[in-house]
Formats: C-alpha cells, sequence, structure tokens
C-alpha cells in the first residue's frame, strides 16, 4: 500500500490508502476519495482546479513541471511547493507524502 495524507481546506488530516501498481494520477485518487476537487479540464493540466500543496515527501515532488508552471502563475493562492493534482502520477516512492488541498 502507498500511503498518503491529505489534508482538507479547514486542515483536517486524513490517511488515504492506495494500492501498488494502480496507474493513476493524485487528482483520480483524490476524487475518488471524495474529496472535493473540480478537476473541470480531466486532468489536462488547463484548469487548476486541482490544485495542492507538498507538504511532506520526496524532493523531487516539491518542484512542479513547466506545465503545471503555466497554470500555477494563474492562481493567486501559489506557492513554491504548489503542484497540480493531475500532473503527479501516484507511484511508490510517494509512500508517507502529505498533501494539502489548496
Ligand atoms: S484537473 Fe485540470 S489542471 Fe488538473
Amino acid at each position: 500500500m502507498i500511503n498518503l495524507t491529505i489534508e482538507d481546506r479547514e486542515g483536517r488530516r486524513a490517511p488515504v490508502e492506495i494500492p501498488e501498481g494502480i496507474s493513476l494520477s493524485l487528482m483520480e485518487v483524490l476524487k475518488a476519495s471524495e474529496y472535493d476537487v473540480l478537476a473541470t479540464c480531466g486532468g489536462m493540466a488547463l484548469c487548476a482546479t486541482c490544485h495542492v500543496q507538498v507538504l511532506e515527501g520526496p524532493d523531487q515532488f516539491f518542484t512542479a513541471t513547466d506545465t503545471e508552471l503555466d497554470m500555477l502563475d494563474t492562481l493567486p493562492d501559489a506557492g513554491p511547493h504548489s503542484r497540480l493534482a493531475c500532473q503527479i502520477h501516484i507511484s511508490e516512492e510517494m509512500d508517507g507524502m502529505v498533501f494539502k488541498l489548496r
């Protein structure tokens, strides 16, 4: 299992367990876990409604890709550890990570 901790917009933290070997984005996992993530573009990095902030995890997950930065730049509340959840593909290296919904 890959164990994540998700902090919602009210600051409540809850665990999310993901089976290893599945091919999903973090956005899809959040939606499947009934978090309020609109994801209106369906994961194309075009809407920024899947904005999350990385709070804990391996270094490589803290840096957004260029595609993400184009969208994140349009958000007033994006910060240095902001990512688009649809552009984060679930992998075993993510075990133990903490994300905050924005
Ligand atoms: S779902 Fe639209 S940017 Fe991620």
